[in-house]
């Protein structure tokens, strides 16, 4: 039994079929990526385990027991905690506000501090800038808030969408290192790229998406060398 179990989920937009029966799971303490071109589906798969959009059809497994019918702030509340596409910073708060609000299903106040501090550490820039107005920080500075934010809910699953978009190469790569030291801390992660290069160089397996369905899954090392992966989600 994995830790993440998603198995076999139908997800509609209305009488658009988003997802067609998606199945992936992650094991505790994994980082796995879900790569696919616009339009595939993997904002839609991490948004039906959050229960921003429920699957019709299907389940989803945390640690054995089933989640699919749950509402997403108790979702939240076991530890299913996500950074989504486009950051969704709460643009006229600052950078601590939106940082507290991460942990607002929280009782347990000494391991909130101790996490922000953790957050700081990870990310000094977000220290820096701590009572900075976020719609005023730049893009990768808002994509740091958003994984910090997520990582404020105490999350025992990390999905993250999309953290390198609109980000420079330069800053890209230091994200990522941030991501794989939360995740060499032990932190279970399913991180969703279109740019797959640095999602693949993180992650230990990986999905391929393509209209809604899983169309292959492997490690990431044969993916990244996968010739059909390099043709359409590599640029080599
Ligand atoms: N709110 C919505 N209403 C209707 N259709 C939607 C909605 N959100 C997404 N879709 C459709 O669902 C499908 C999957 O979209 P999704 O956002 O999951 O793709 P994605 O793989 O995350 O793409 P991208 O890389 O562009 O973010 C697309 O066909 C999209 O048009
Ligand atoms: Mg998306």
């Amino acid at each position: 039994m994995a830790f993440l179990e998603v198995d076999n989920i139908a997800t509609y937009y209305g009488n658009i079929q988003a997802l067609k029966g998606v199945s992936l799971a992650v094991e505790e303490g994994e980082c796995v990526t879900l790569i696919g071109s616009n339009g595939a589906g993997k904002s839609t798969t991490l948004r039906s385990i959050s229960a921003l959009t429920p699957p019709r059809t299907g389940t989803i497994k945390l640690a054995g027991e089933e989640i699919q019918n749950l509402p997403p702030q108790e979702i939240v509340g076991l530890g299913i905690c996500q950074s989504p596409e486009g950051r969704k910073c709460f643009q006229r708060m600052t950078v601590r506000e939106n940082l507290e609000l991460g942990a607002y299903l929280r009782r347990d106040h000494t391991q909130i501090q101790t996490d922000l501090k953790r957050v700081f550490e990870l990310f000094p820039r977000l220290d820096e800038r701590q009572s900075q107005k976020a719609g005023t920080m730049s893009g990768g500075e808002q994509q740091m808030l958003a994984i910090g934010r997520a990582m404020m809910g105490s999350p025992k699953v990390l999905l993250l969408d999309e953290p390198s978009m609109g980000i420079s190469p330069v800053l890209t790569e230091r994200i990522y290192e941030t991501i794989a030291e939360i995740n060499k801390e032990g932190m279970t992660i399913l991180l969703v790229e279109q740019n797959a290069n640095f999602a693949l160089d993180v992650s230990k397996r990986g999905y391929v998406l393509e209209t809604g369905k899983v169309v292959m899954s492997d490690e990431s090392t044969s993916l990244r060398t996968n010739p059909e992966v390099m043709k359409a989600y590599l640029g080599t």
